[in-house]
């Protein structure tokens, strides 16, 4: 004879068959986004990610910007697998030189690669993930930049150069990086309006707010957002060699959204930046990290692994020959949080860079 516990038990059974069934159907990350994480979990899992939700976009508070350099070419790939997932990938690719008088020179042109560009901008979904090499000054003197301020005609030629660049290599817009941005408003304005006519964007890369370092107030960014189609804000590298620690405390990275824009109108455009790599801090000394070698100390040195309540990061602690290593490094646990802190105040993404972080950590975007 049945009992109703019989039922209760058999219908129990379905529900558990059920429920991990679903479970295997969400992202593959899922499961391991803890505060709590042991050095073990990244070892077996670091590569592994959701192939069927790898084009699939996950981040719902804006666009997403992942740069890509020559130097960590597994970023190229990356940026394969995981296409659907961002609006617009930006290849760190060239400098800008000012030669003489109205001369301006573009170097990096070589390092282009058409087939690649082919084959990430193809369709996912009906959208076009977007090509927007990066454009960086390079070597400029002082009076470099006092000539591109003051003079029109520089402005105009560099513009040219730039936008004949685009139109040539058939980029959908470039992202500008340079200092005193703030005093470049003519080249912004003139380039924004040269771009938009060509139908291609323009994307600043703006420096984080620091003490000390002047940076862009609120009504600036206002101003220069209606020649821009984005602002690459770079909130990383918060600690130094001086002041070992986090590389973004979560609540930094929130006082820039709203010293930049208190206003949330304007947050559409702040694309808020990430970083995929780490540091190493030892003897006064910090050293970038990237994925590789993160694998390598966590396998040799079998850390324990604590989360920063305060900052919202994981770090660890090892010795090597007599030297003590404090080690600063993204997780899934602070990617999400930095994640939802963006749609919560509805900005977009900026990652740098997608050669440096761990498959499994893109599953998230
Ligand atoms: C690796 O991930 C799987 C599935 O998410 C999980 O069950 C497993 O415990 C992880 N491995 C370790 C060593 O934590
Ligand atoms: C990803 O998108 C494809 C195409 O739209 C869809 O068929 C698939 O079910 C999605 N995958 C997940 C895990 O949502």
């Amino acid at each position: 004879m049945y009992t109703a516990k019989f039922y209760f038990n058999f219908i129990w059974f379905f529900i558990l068959i059920l429920a991990t069934f679903l479970s295997k159907q969400t992202t593959f990350s899922n499961d391991l986004v803890h505060t709590e994480i042991k050095y073990e979990s990244i070892l077996e899992n670091h590569s592994k990610y959701n192939s069927q939700n790898a084009r699939n976009k996950t981040f719902q508070g804006g666009p997403t910007l992942v740069y890509v350099t020559p130097w960590n070419n597994h970023g190229y790939d990356i940026a394969k697998i995981f296409k659907g997932k961002f609006d617009y990938i930006s290849p760190v690719w060239y400098n800008i030189h000012r030669r003489s008088i109205n001369q301006y020179e573009l170097t990096g042109g070589h390092d282009v690669d058409h087939d690649w560009i082919k084959e990430i901008s193809d369709q996912v979904d009906g959208r076009h993930v977007k090509v927007v090499p990066r454009f960086q000054f390079q070597g400029w003197t002082q009076m470099d930049y006092q000539m591109l301020i003051t003079e029109l005609n520089e402005v105009d030629s560099l513009v040219d150069t730039l936008s004949l660049e685009c139109s040539k290599q058939g980029f959908d817009g470039l992202v500008l990086e340079a200092s005193y941005i703030i005093l470049l408003r003519n080249l912004v304005m003139r380039l924004g309006a040269k771009l938009h006519d060509q139908s291609q964007e323009l994307i600043l890369v703006l420096s984080p707010r620091k003490p000390s370092i002047p940076y862009f107030t609120a009504d600036q960014f206002e101003d220069f957002s209606q020649f821009v189609d984005g602002f690459s804000l770079m909130t990383y590298d918060y600690s130094s060699h001086e002041t070992p620690g986090p590389n973004a405390p979560i609540n930094w990275v929130e006082d820039n959204i709203l010293s930049f824009t208190p206003k949330m109108m304007n947050r559409g455009k702040l694309f808020l930046g990430m970083n995929m790599y780490g540091a190493d801090f030892f003897q006064g000394r910090a050293e970038h990290i990237t994925g590789n070698t993160i694998i390598r100390i966590i396998r040799q040195h079998k850390p324990i692994i604590e989360w920063s309540e305060n900052f919202g990061e994981h770090y660890f602690q090892y010795q090597e020959d007599g030297i003590s290593h404090i080690v600063w490094y993204p997780s899934l646990k602070s990617i999400e949080s930095r994640l939802q802190l963006a749609e919560d105040y509805g900005t977009g993404l900026s990652i740098w860079e997608i050669g440096q972080g761990l498959d499994y950590f893109y599953d998230l975007l």
